[in-house]
């Protein structure tokens, strides 16, 4: 895929589903009484594959596309209306998919095994396995090496206490889901917000989490109640706010640039691009400010800025973790020097992301230095057009395909299509954005 400036870009994007939202209506569906209607799923390959799993477990799953996305019909058998797989899950390139799984797995009454692609098998998973073994889950990587696949022999498990080293919105929901089939209550402890999108659809289900923070705000504790009855519902997906980022990017770049995002997920625990974009001084205005169920949303319309730098850190990184690949490109173009801190995650994504932009942003001619736990990227220098090699990683790719807009000269971007597992119609979208007149 080669891309290179042509011309501004200008007019309205309808954004397309929001990634961790669309599994989880298919997974919470699946395992609610009724049937469940989603509108505006992502049909991304992510995706495909939780559907893909929970038919292998004899769940009825309709999906068409029409001009508003996935309409999907889920018709759930309630919590142990599952059975036996036909045969190996296979989660593709979704670590949600994985982590959230398992723990469903782990509280059934048949064994499964769950793996998924070359970079599904190399991601950390004893940071579920270690919780749903304290939940007395008979889970083994069979490999040895801590990752998929993992064999799930499923058991009766018991509600406990876990305090979570990372924040992590998939080890949160891994925990979350298994204790819905623990003899007591679980709960768990993660020491900065990570995405809630689990504890809000939950609830909307039917199912009973309470959720609480210490007065400093310094941890955050969610329980979940065993057994409850889960009834299907209608869920209206709102835009990936991890998918406008490219929009939202391009726009603030490309001089003489105003988009109209529509109906984007502006989410509390995922609005860190936002705020942080403002902050290097990008024109960002929401309207229309609605909400989809429990998801807050909004139409953002974005002008083209000059951005100065910011240090990007602490409880911030998980409301924009996996933006944090196209803020280190606008960082590239910002003036002055920004710092990435507290971000290690990074390392342990579809790639090792430190490593992948950092390579990437040096061969555009950006200097960049990669730490343990972040970037440090001096900006505003002319920047040029060249190969890119994003690893198979879809954010990385996309995070290119916007910078190429702000680049001299053309980009090559190596395995493109890799964008398809979070936003199959990228290219379509940001081509027809740049042929729009004022
Ligand atoms: C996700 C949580 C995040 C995010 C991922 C989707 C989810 O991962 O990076 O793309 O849907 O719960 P972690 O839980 O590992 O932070």
């Amino acid at each position: 895929m080669i891309i290179k400036y042509t011309a501004p870009l200008r007019g309205e994007l309808s954004i397309p589903g929001d990634k961790s939202i669309s599994h989880r209506s298919i997974m919470f569906g699946a395992l609610a009484n009724g049937t469940t209607e989603v509108t505006h799923f992502l049909t991304g390959a992510d995706c495909l594959s939780t559907i893909a799993c929970f038919r292998q477990m004899g769940i009825d799953i309709t999906l068409e596309e029409n001009s508003q996305g996935g309409h999907v019909l889920v018709h759930g058998k309630g919590l142990h209306g599952l059975h036996s797989p036909s045969g190996i899950l296979d989660a593709g390139n979704s670590g949600t998919t994985v982590r959230l799984l398992s723990g469903i797995l782990a509280g059934q009454s048949f064994e499964s095994t769950i793996t998924g692609d070359e970079s599904i098998q190399k991601r950390p998973m004893k940071r579920i396995m270690t919780p749903l073994l304290a939940m007395g889950a008979d889970i083994t990587s069979l490999n040895g090496n801590g990752c998929a696949p993992l064999l799930l022999r499923g058991k009766t498990l018991h509600g406990t206490h876990y305090d979570s080293p990372v924040a992590s919105a998939q080890v949160k929901s891994c925990v979350l889901l298994a204790g819905l089939y623990a003899d007591g209550i679980t709960s768990l402890r993660e020491p900065a917000l990570s995405r809630n999108h689990s504890e809000l659809m939950l609830r909307y289900f039917g199912a009973d989490i309470k959720t609480g923070t210490d007065t400093a705000h310094t941890d955050f504790t969610v329980s979940v109640t065993p057994d409850p009855l889960l009834t299907g519902q209608k869920v209206r997906v709102p835009g990936d706010i991890s998918s406008a980022a490219y929009f939202i990017a391009a726009a603030l770049l490309v001089p003489g640039s105003e988009l109209l995002l529509k109906n984007v997920g502006i989410n509390p625990t995922r609005d860190g691009m936002l705020r942080v974009c403002q902050a290097m001084g990008a024109d960002i205005t929401l309207l229309n400010e609605d909400h989809s169920g429990a998801e807050p949303c909004a139409d953002l319309l974005v002008r083209n800025s000059n951005l100065k730098a910011v240090e990007i850190g602490g409880d911030l990184i998980p409301t924009l973790i996996d933006e944090l690949p196209i803020l280190a490109v606008l960082a590239a173009f910002a003036d002055g020097t920004t710092v990435i801190r507290g971000a290690a995650e990074l390392r342990v994504k579809e790639s090792d992301r430190i490593a992948v932009m950092t390579e990437n942003l040096t061969r555009i001619g950006c200097p960049v230095e990669a730490t343990p736990d972040g970037m440090i990227i001096s900006g505003g220098k002319p920047l040029h057009g060249t190969t890119i090699d994003p690893h198979k990683d879809h954010r990385i790719a996309m995070s290119f395909a916007v910078a190429a807009l702000a680049c001299s000269g053309e980009m090559d971007i190596l395995d493109a299509d890799c964008v398809k597992i979070s936003y199959p119609g990228f290219y379509e979208d940001l081509g027809a954005l740049r042929n729009q007149k004022k």
